[in-house]
């Protein structure tokens, strides 16, 4: 069955790095304003917070490139800000080369995970994208992490429950050498 071919990917992937240092990290998602800094801005803060800095290379990137350049949305940046994270990123969209430079590369949803396949020249390439759910345990009735854009506060807030949740267990199944 593909899904199960793609979760044992996934896992064969993720298991393959497991303490590797640096391990490099890309989130994706279309715009690279709300979902991907923010959970750049996460994961940040859980390697800082463990002095693990030196170990990880974050950086997150769109698949539309419309918004290069920008601040993540005011929006994200306020509710992320709450919750003490400091969006800085600066938006830039996906580039082939992303590829060679990470090995882990993480979509939003399962259109920002279509557009990466169509993106990947090899199949190495193509075994480095492993979605944002695969890693969130939080009881929830979505299967990615929904687009905030066009939603309320309550967007903004599922979004950042779904990445701490996510980040939390990324960081832990990767440190454990
Ligand atoms: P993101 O959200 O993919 O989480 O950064 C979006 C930002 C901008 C647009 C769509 C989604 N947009 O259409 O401009």
């Amino acid at each position: 069955m593909a899904t199960y071919g793609a979760n044992r990917k996934a896992d064969d992937t993720i298991n393959s790095l497991k303490g590797k240092k640096p391990v490099k990290i890309l989130f994706v998602c279309l715009g690279n304003i709300c979902r991907s800094p923010a959970a750049e801005g996460v994961l940040r803060s859980i390697v800082d917070s463990r002095g693990d800095s030196d170990a990880w290379v974050i950086d997150s990137a769109g698949t539309y490139g419309g918004h290069a350049g920008d601040m993540p949305d005011r929006r994200m940046r306020v509710h992320a800000q709450h919750r003490g994270y400091d969006l800085t990123h600066r938006s830039r969209k996906f580039r082939e080369s992303d590829f060679d430079d990470f090995d882990l590369i993480i979509p939003m949803d399962s259109s920002n995970e279509c557009d990466l396949h169509d993106l990947a020249p090899t199949p190495e390439a193509e075994a480095k994208i492993v979605p944002m759910m695969r890693f969130v345990t939080l009881a929830t009735r979505y299967d990615h992490v929904p687009d905030p854009y066009y939603e309320g506060a309550e967007g903004f807030e599922l979004v950042l429950d779904l990445l701490e949740d996510g980040c939390a267990n990324l960081y832990i199944t990767l440190n454990r050498g």
